[in-house]
């Protein structure tokens, strides 16, 4: 049977699945957005699917609400409001955020003598910065799924026609689960942004040069945390108890980069705790804490660079 799609919100997210959403055992609909105009550029650039309304959800088997967090809600109700349910028809959200909760408080499985539409979400877990990176991003990502029972085989086959990799939730806490993603992804975003201003600070290399530095170290950060595990990957300064070089790293900062001062601050704690972890010495952990616990510009709390590091 061929799969009928509809999606709800043409933006970044929206805009990417419909492009790939293409083949001979599927069907993309088109778009329902809130201005007529996003929804005919996101048809375009999809190359395929027309302008919907919300009646016309009527007509999908699978209808996909890829608008912002923030608007969820009010796009699912109205879509209830027109409607729109089709018996048997799988309804899913692409929020790492929501649950399926958010189904049922914009008034869906409350109303009788309504067609029970089959729920679900699931999560492109990729960054989608605009719709033809995430396009580029989507194949071999994780599907991260979370529905009922009658509506697995559906969001597995999903999964599988946009090219990403089905990894089934079992209802944990949403919202420290899209914490921990924002993370990852946002988080090692504005952490490269920085890594970039400090190297632009150091001087010494081209912008280009740095870049290649960044992208080197921190992709070979990942990959041994990938084969070691975080605890076991960490390396520096940190590890060796190398207070010196801590506060060495501080004073340069508040000189040259003082907005990136927090951020490493935040990071060597994260890291002594590893350090910690994996045996480094009562009195090296604490020169190291001494160092971090510092005051911007305040005086050296007394220690020397170690020789050989
Ligand atoms: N961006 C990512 O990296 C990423 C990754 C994975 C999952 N997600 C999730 O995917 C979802 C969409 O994210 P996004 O980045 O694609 O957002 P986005 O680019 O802001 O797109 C959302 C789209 O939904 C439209 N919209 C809002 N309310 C609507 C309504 N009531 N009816 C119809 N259309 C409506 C918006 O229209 P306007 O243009 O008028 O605002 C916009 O076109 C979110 O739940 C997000 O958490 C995002």
């Amino acid at each position: 049977m061929v799969l009928r799609v509809a999606i709800v919100g043409p933006g970044r997210v929206g805009s990417a699945l419909g492009r790939q959403l293409r083949g001979p055992r599927v069907e993309l609909l088109g778009f329902v957005g809130r201005n007529e105009a996003a929804a005919t550029r996101a048809c375009a650039w999809a190359g395929q699917g027309r302008v919907l309304q919300w009646a016309d959800l009527r007509a999908a088997h699978v209808v996909i609400f890829a608008v912002g967090d923030a608007d969820l809600a009010t796009a699912v109700a109205a879509a209830v409001a027109a409607s729109a349910q089709r018996s048997c028809a799988l309804w899913l959200h692409t929020s790492g955020r929501f649950g399926l909760e958010v189904f049922r408080d914009a008034g869906l499985h409350r109303e009788t003598g309504q067609p029970q539409v089959r729920l679900g979400a699931l999560h492109p877990v990729a960054p989608f910065p605009d719709a033809e990176q995430g396009f580029r991003n989507l194949p071999g990502a994780p599907g991260v799924w979370l529905g009922e029972a009658r509506s697995e085989r559906l969001l597995v086959r999903l999964c599988h026609l946009l090219g990403l990799v089905p990894i089934q939730d079992r209802a944990g806490d949403r919202v420290l689960y899209h914490a921990a993603c924002a993370l990852a992804a946002n988080g090692l975003t504005a952490l490269r942004s920085q890594v970039d201003a400090v190297f632009a600070g150091a001087g010494g290399l081209d912008r280009a040069d740095a870049a290649r530095l960044a992208e080197a170290l921190m992709g070979s950060a990942l990959r041994s945390c990938a084969a070691l595990g975080p605890q076991a990957a960490l390396s520096g300064p940190v590890l060796r108890g190398d207070a010196g070089t801590v506060v060495a790293h501080l004073r340069s900062l508040e000189a040259s980069v003082p907005a990136v001062r927090d951020t490493y601050v935040a990071l060597m704690q994260a890291a002594l705790a590893l350090a910690v972890a994996r045996g480094l010495p009562q009195a090296a952990a604490d020169a190291v804490q001494n160092a971090l616990s510092r005051a911007p510009s305040g005086p050296d709390p007394g220690v020397q660079p170690r020789s050989g590091d």
